[in-house]
């Protein structure tokens, strides 16, 4: 086990139980790394399904209910990760919603929920692991942004300033913790087969297709696999990038 790239890493994947966040939490576990998938209730029974489906590495899931829009409970994960596996080594914030309506309709509801999940909870969750991975002298961070945050899309106000925002964010901080040996990148994918697109409607994902150079959805594992990229010890000079996996569809 010791020769696999992330052995002896711990790591978080917020929203790590599906959709690109499982397909991240995967990749990761069979790499040898501990992965702490924080996500909500209905996330739980997910989590231990995907545990089940990994590669003689089940034992290298845990799960932390944890909403991430809220900061005492992303401080409590954080804590519980620490206490029981001892350091921190990589976050991954990929936990993210759409409240998807044009802005003349959108409820200040509907804004203030997604800039609180896709936004304010990679703030809490870096916030939350910072002081720990400055004491390893190491640590890794990726954020899932969108290319809809570089582009725009309408329809989802809330969801672009919350995915441009979080473009902001990385290279922020990755300016304020360069010499610590922590890098801070984002990924910007395209449309992408997972739940949340699935729940578009059937119209919207076959424009995103035919809009896409490569004709066709990205699949989950083809961000992870640059998320993994990102989160190997050996990137520590890419800080402050944004990865585009969108199939050509916005360069
Ligand atoms: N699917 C796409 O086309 C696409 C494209 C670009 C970016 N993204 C981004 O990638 C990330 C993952 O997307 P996906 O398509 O796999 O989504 P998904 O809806 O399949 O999974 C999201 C996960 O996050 C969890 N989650 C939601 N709110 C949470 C909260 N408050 N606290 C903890 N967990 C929470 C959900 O329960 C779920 O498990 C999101 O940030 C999304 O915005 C997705």
């Amino acid at each position: 086990m010791d020769s696999l790239p992330f052995a002896q890493r711990v790591g978080i994947v917020t929203g790590g139980s599906r959709g690109i966040g499982g397909a991240i939490t995967t990749l990761l576990a069979e790499d040898g790394a501990t992965v702490a998938v924080l996500g909500l209730p209905e996330d739980r029974e997910r989590a231990h399904r995907l545990a089940s489906l990994l590669n003689g590495a089940a034992s290298r899931l845990h799960f932390y209910e944890t909403d991430v829009a809220v900061y005492n409970r992303c401080q409590e994960a954080v804590a519980a990760v620490l206490r029981e596996h001892g350091r921190i080594d990589f976050l991954v914030n990929n936990a993210g919603i759409t409240r998807d309506h044009t802005v003349r309709k959108m409820t200040v509801e509907e804004w203030e929920a997604v800039l609180r999940v896709n936004l304010s909870g990679p703030f809490f969750m870096i916030k939350a692991v910072l002081d720990t991975m400055i004491q390893q002298e190491y640590g890794r961070i990726v954020n899932i942004s969108s290319v809809v945050g570089e582009a725009g899309n309408f329809g989802q106000a809330n969801y672009a300033a919350a995915k441009a925002g979080l473009i902001g964010l990385t290279k922020t901080v990755a300016l304020e913790v360069a010499k610590r040996g922590i890098t801070v990148n984002a990924v910007a994918p395209g449309f992408i087969d997972t739940d949340m697109t699935r729940a578009m409607p059937l119209a919207a994902i076959e424009n995103a297709i035919e809009q896409t150079p490569g004709q066709r959805l990205g699949r989950p594992e083809e961000v992870a696999e640059v998320v993994r990229f990102l989160l190997d010890e050996r990137s520590g000079y890419i800080t402050g990038a944004v990865y585009n996996i969108n199939g050509g569809w916005y360069m």
